[in-house]
């Protein structure tokens, strides 16, 4: 069989260190029979929020020569009808689920885990990337304190493990990722996507939304080799991830494990080319595991 590129994620043991970002592959109905499923370690469902809400309106995604801007919003059908009608079949289907959630408050946030938490999840993953929170407009991820805050009422409500998912526009990831862990995140998910524009000059508009893709590798490797140094617990790394090589960079820098993202859009078969780079990576090298790979262009920092 040779070599298998299982990980673990604080608790959580996977077969794979491949996830599927949050909203790329909606609910995981959409897209997916082209992905074997034995390569990928888990998939994170689009961001759940309590209410049902219908998004923005179009134009959502747009492409530029650099990337894509999205400004899908977090169109979503409800925690009660994702629980009752799409998260049973995505049990079924996939050995390692991981529910993004999203809410407008911490009451909200505080709800929303207690319907989540009476099923079999895995991880739950809190997008803390949104800007609606109450009336702030602002980011929770943008504050150490909103983030310390709601991470820790959220823990107090679980078991589940829960992954913390930041946002790269900020002044200092590495204060926001520490106040994630002070209020008791597993795990850490950088980087969600940068804000950005686009001008289409065909219908004279502008599209203001989040940019992804392969312009914001460079971008999402900084973030993680910073947090890397300061935090303790493992990090999810994505951004910009289009080949095995790309990958192979996210683990060097301090990932635990990567999520593919956009990427998967212009190549459908991207988890099996970068499943076989690693392999081969870990072959050539002589690497018995990932984790031989993980931080070793990084340290952590003394008495942080
Ligand atoms: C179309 C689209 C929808 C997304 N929806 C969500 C979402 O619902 N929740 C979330 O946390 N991130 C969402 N993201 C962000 C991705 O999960 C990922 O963090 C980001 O795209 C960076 O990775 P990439 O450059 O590989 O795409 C979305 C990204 C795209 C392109």
């Amino acid at each position: 069989m040779g070599l298998n590129l299982e990980i673990t994620l604080g608790k959580i043991k996977l077969n794979s260190p491949l996830i599927l970002c949050s909203g790329i592959f909606g609910f995981g109905n959409e897209n997916i029979k082209f992905i074997d499923e034995r390569k990928i370690g888990a998939i994170v469902t689009k961001t759940i929020t309590y209410e049902p809400w219908p998004g923005n309106p179009q134009p959502r995604i747009y492409e530029t020569n650099y990337g894509m801007i999205n400004r899908i919003g977090l169109q979503n059908p409800g925690v009660f009808y994702f629980m009752r009608n799409i998260f049973p079949k995505l049990r079924k289907k996939y050995k390692r689920v991981f529910v993004s959630i999203s809410g407008r408050s911490e009451k909200e946030f505080v709800e929303i885990i207690k319907i989540v938490s009476k099923k079999r999840i895995d991880a739950i993953e809190l997008n803390l990337s949104c800007p609606n929170f109450e009336n702030e407009k602002k980011m929770i991820s943008q504050s150490s304190e909103l983030t310390f805050k709601i991470v820790k009422s959220v823990k107090n409500e679980t078991d589940i493990p829960v992954i913390v998912k930041l946002t790269p526009n900020v002044t200092e990831i590495k204060e926001i990722a520490i106040s994630a862990e002070e209020g008791g995140a597993d795990i850490l998910s950088l980087i969600n996507t940068i804000k950005g524009l686009a001008v289409d000059f065909k219908k004279m508009r502008v599209i203001d939304g989040g940019l992804s893709g392969p312009s914001i590798k460079p971008v999402g490797l900084k973030c993680v080799y910073d947090v890397y140094k300061v935090v303790n617990i493992p990090i999810i790394g994505m951004g910009g991830i289009t080949c095995g090589l790309d990958a192979i960079e996210y683990f060097l820098v301090g990932a635990s494990a990567i999520g593919i993202g956009s990427g998967f859009y212009s190549n459908p078969q991207i988890i099996d080319d970068i499943y076989k780079t690693l392999k081969n990576f870990l072959r050539k090298n002589k690497f018995k595991s990932i984790r031989e790979m993980i931080g070793l262009l990084n340290e952590k920092k003394e008495n942080f």
